[in-house]
């Protein structure tokens, strides 16, 4: 199947780890112009060093999604270089668990100014240059969070709940521009994210016995997923969420 993705200008935010990562090595496969949009610089660097060394076309650019001029920089510089943006995977995130008795603000802030404002207004800016140019993709990273209530997730859970409707708002805002939003929804991904709980003695037993595919998931997992979201094979799915967690949420 051809994705149509030669030469495409891709953005990923939260690209220099786990899931973002992984997108950016399929994007650099399929022979994108990938840029690896995160806070971490050094290992945003790192990546784009080694992929461009085999070829790929990386560039790495420093990105806080919590400050609009970080947001607003990164996209101007994506356009001095490239002139475009084909496609953006929102898919910067942190997460703070905690039950909900002990949460705090600051706790709060933390999250929501990330996972679900940062979000936001990456996708404005980023949309308003697909606007101009008529066609763009968007791929938010919810979670499988954003449909089930797992314990000490109440402010991760309410930010990926809101990516989930926020994805839908902005589909049926911009479907008029061609622009498509979906999202995606992991499940449980071994990460840095997520090493640590999943390394918990008997937290993975605990998480495979309710995954029907009887593992956690890969980053590679995902990656399939978001290539075929960003791709012309995609044009006529909007606004919809692809849940990519073995079978957790079936029942
Ligand atoms: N790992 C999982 O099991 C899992 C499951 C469902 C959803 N997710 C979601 O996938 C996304 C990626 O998570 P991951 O597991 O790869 O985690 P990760 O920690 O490996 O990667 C997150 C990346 O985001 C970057 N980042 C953090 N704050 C940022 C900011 N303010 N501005 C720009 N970049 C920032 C980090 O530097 C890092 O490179 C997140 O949105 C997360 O919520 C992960």
């Amino acid at each position: 199947m051809d994705l149509g993705l030669r030469d495409k200008v891709v953005v990923v935010t939260g690209g220099a780890s786990g899931l973002g990562r992984a997108m950016v090595e399929g994007f650099a496969d399929e022979g994108a112009k990938v840029v690896i949009a995160d806070i971490n610089m050094e290992a945003g660097e790192e990546v784009a060093k080694r992929l461009s060394a085999g070829g790929a076309c990386v560039r790495a650019l420093w990105l806080d999604v919590r400050y609009q001029e970080s947001i607003d920089a990164m996209v101007e510089a994506v356009l001095r270089e490239f002139g475009r943006i084909d496609v953006l995977c929102n898919n910067a995130g942190v997460n703070v668990r905690k039950q909900a008795l002990d949460v705090t603000r600051i706790d709060w802030d933390t999250v929501m100014d990330v996972n679900l404002k940062g979000m936001f207004f990456t996708a404005q800016a980023v949309g308003r240059v697909m606007v101009r140019q008529g066609r763009g993709k968007i791929i938010n990273t919810a979670s499988v969070s954003a449909v089930l209530g797992h314990p000490e997730r109440a402010i991760y859970a309410s930010a990926k709940g809101g990516v989930l409707i926020l994805t839908k708002v902005l589909a049926n805002e911009w479907a008029k521009f061609g622009i498509n939003v979906n999202a995606i929804g992991p499940g449980f991904v071994r990460t840095p994210l997520t090493e640590a709980l999943i390394d918990t003695p008997g937290v993975e037993e605990n998480m495979v016995a309710r995954i029907p595919l009887g593992r956690v998931g890969r980053t590679a997992d995902i990656v399939g997923a978001v290539l075929f979201l960003a791709s012309c094979q995609a044009d006529y799915i909007t606004g919809q969420l692809l849940l990519i967690d073995g079978g957790r949420t079936v029942d």
